[in-house]
């Protein structure tokens, strides 16, 4: 299968008092169409860093990045990204902060039709009785439902979620979750996901990524998921390589030192 969005060499340094930083260093991954991949590595390593140059939000220091056949240089509509808080506009209801996507994507449809298009982003993430809330009326799950409707309303080519249930409590991560497995069965969107649960990503992905600890962060490890489609956490959790499965990934992990342990005093 041909790549839908590669990474070739990427490298990204930062600035700092005491010289540049470089916090990924060839870092290379490619995607096909309609694959989710998991980004996982220890806190620091360069995850949202990695996820903030695919979405055209930091320039890159050196390599390439390309997704469905452009490089990117910016941000555009053809990625959407959601943060562990999202920004909604909080003076508009749920409804206007996902409308005004559908509004720039399909501005050429008759008002009627977009507005049918956003009750059914919204009807998707569970929001159906929420339509004219205000954010600050909403708990922090439902934001964050606004949020990912808001994402899958601008239909984009590829989704880039940074730990977007990292904030919310054990419950509504697991219903949120289920909303996005379900979105991504049926829509197929290419996904990028960066997490720290290791069970997120045996849920969700097709691949797990596994990033090295920085600086010099790349990829150290991929595991390709054997879990059947579409997924139910019962039977994922219940599969037979599922513990195997979250061995491999928790000893990358554990393998891996912190990022500032090398930094520490030795004991
Ligand atoms: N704008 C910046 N200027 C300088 N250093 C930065 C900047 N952004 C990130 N860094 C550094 O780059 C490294 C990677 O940061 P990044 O936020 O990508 O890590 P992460 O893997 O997403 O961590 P976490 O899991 O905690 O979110 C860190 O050491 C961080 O301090
Ligand atoms: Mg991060």
């Amino acid at each position: 299968m041909p790549a839908f969005v590669e990474l070739y060499k990427v490298k990204k340094q930062f600035p700092s008092p005491s010289g540049p930083i470089v916090v990924v260093d060839g870092f290379d991954l490619r995607m096909t169409a309609g694959e989710f991949v998991a980004l996982i590595g220890h806190s620091g390593c360069g995850k949202s860093t990695v996820l903030g140059m695919i979405a055209g939000l930091e320039p890159l220091t050196d390599g390439d990045i390309v997704v469905a056949g452009r490089a990117v240089t910016g941000p555009g509509p053809d990625r959407a990204v959601v943060f562990q808080a999202p920004c909604l506009l909080p003076w508009q209801t749920a409804f206007e902060n996902v409308e005004i996507g559908v509004d720039r994507v399909h501005r050429h449809e008759p008002a009627a039709e977009r507005k049918r298009r956003t009750e059914r982003v919204l009807e998707r993430v569970g929001l159906a009785g929420a339509f004219d809330k205000l954010p600050r009326e909403l708990s922090s799950g439902m934001q964050q439902r606004v949020g990912i409707a808001r994402a899958l309303a601008l239909e984009p080519k590829m989704l880039l979620l940074d730990e977007p249930f990292g904030m919310l409590d054990s419950l509504t991560r697991m219903e949120l979750q289920d909303v996005l497995l379900d979105v991504v069965e049926q829509r197929r969107t290419t996904t990028l996901l960066v997490t720290h649960d290791v069970d997120e990503a045996l849920l969700l992905a097709d691949r797990v990524v596994m990033m090295t600890t920085g600086p010099r962060a790349r990829v150290g490890a991929v595991l390709e998921l054997p879990f059947p489609r579409p997924r139910v956490r019962a039977q994922v959790l219940e599969h037979p390589e599922y513990y195997a499965m979250r061995e491999e990934v928790i000893g990358f992990l554990e393998a891996q030192e912190p990022e500032g342990a090398r930094a520490r005093p030795a004991a």
